[in-house]
């Protein structure tokens, strides 16, 4: 049994924000941003939760896929900023959709998030426990943004994507990767609340992201192309055979790097980090519904999809439309 990909959806905020908007706000540039990153704008909920956005983005693939909410076995959302630390992401999406009869949990693998809850969600289908598993990826990033701080603030933005994965005799998954290094975790990181109670009387002040930007780049340009090979050269395909590479939106420069690397052209990296920004668990998602939705994906074109980040933690996954 194959993990098909039968529906996808999307949501943005309906704020968009540009880089001569923030420019308004702190000491940036759109030429700073725009040249070292592709991004020119993104958009920031005000009004919506994370919960809405997902919900909106899972009824759209579910319609696609042509499965009731009733139907699914299971949701796993990716995120790293779900509206609540309890109940789950996941959880509260079950309610939105009453997919009562689906069990629910949130992954986080920061900006992996995504390909490894679709891997996650492969491997139940794989061993026959579920048939039709709606995969999440979504964030409001801007909650964990210091935006004080201009070399972070600029490039992440939010929203939600949505995949309905079902199983499937013919197409669908060919060939996963995942990896994780923890001992580099520190280059891209985010402190959780700290320890609080009566005994505790350190401050106990909120933290943000923080990046070590070059450190993120030079691991991305080195591992991304790597889990790439290994997931093709597994499903014995050559680069030539694949029709479309949907990667984790971070960079633009780390995109041409990653097609350079791989001698691949360009034209098959389909982008829209110009208008959305880093949506971390969300970027591939959503990139993937914008593509879907531009008509640029057939039954049975062969994609990659990749995604790298926090942790530090990368994916790759080859599958079949
Ligand atoms: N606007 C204007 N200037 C800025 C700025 C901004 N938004 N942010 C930082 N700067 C300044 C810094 O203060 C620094 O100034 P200084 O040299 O006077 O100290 C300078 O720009 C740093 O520039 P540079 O060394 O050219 O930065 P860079 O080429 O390393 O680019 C990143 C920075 C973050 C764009 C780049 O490292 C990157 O893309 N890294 C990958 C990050 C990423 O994608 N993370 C997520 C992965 S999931």
């Amino acid at each position: 049994m194959r993990s098909r990909i039968c529906g996808t959806g999307s949501a943005l905020p309906q704020l968009k924000v540009t880089n001569d908007d923030l420019s308004k706000r702190m000491d940036t540039s759109d030429e700073w941003i725009k040249s070292r990153t592709g991004i020119a704008s993104r958009h920031l909920a005000v009004e919506e939760t994370l919960t809405s956005l997902a919900a909106q983005a899972a009824k759209q693939a579910l319609k696609e896929a042509d499965v009731e909410p009733n139907e699914l076995d299971l949701i796993l959302s990716a995120t790293l900023s779900a509206d609540k630390l309890l109940p789950s992401l996941s959880c509260e999406l079950q309610r939105e959709l009453s997919a009562v009869n689906a069990a629910a949990f949130d992954i986080n693998a920061a900006c992996s998030g995504f390909l490894f809850a679709l891997q996650t969600a492969d491997a139940y289908i794989q061993c026959g426990r579920y048939r039709n598993i709606l995969v999440v990826g979504g964030e409001i990033l801007s909650r964990v943004m210091d935006w004080e701080d201009r070399s972070t603030c600029v490039l992440f933005g939010d929203g939600a994507g949505a995949a309905v994965v079902c199983a499937d005799a013919l197409h669908g998954i060919l060939e996963s990767v995942q990896g994780s290094d923890g001992a580099r975790g520190d280059a891209l990181c985010c402190e959780n609340r700290k320890n609080n109670n009566p005994y505790v009387t350190n401050d106990v002040g909120l933290s943000y992201v923080s990046m070590n930007g070059q450190e993120v780049y030079k691991f991305a340009v080195r591992t991304v192309p790597e889990a790439i090979r290994t997931v093709v050269g597994r499903a014995g395909l050559s680069m030539e055979e694949i029709d479309l590479f949907v990667l984790h939106q971070a960079n633009r420069r780390i995109l041409e790097s990653v097609s350079k690397r791989l001698g691949v052209p360009m034209e098959k990296f389909p982008t829209n980090l110009e208008h959305c920004g880093n949506i971390s668990a969300g970027s591939v998602p959503i990139l993937l519904d914008f593509v879907n939705r531009q008509g640029r994906i057939k039954k049975g074109d062969r994609i990659v999809l990749a995604g790298f980040g926090a942790g530090l933690s990368w994916g790759a996954t080859v599958l079949t439309w």
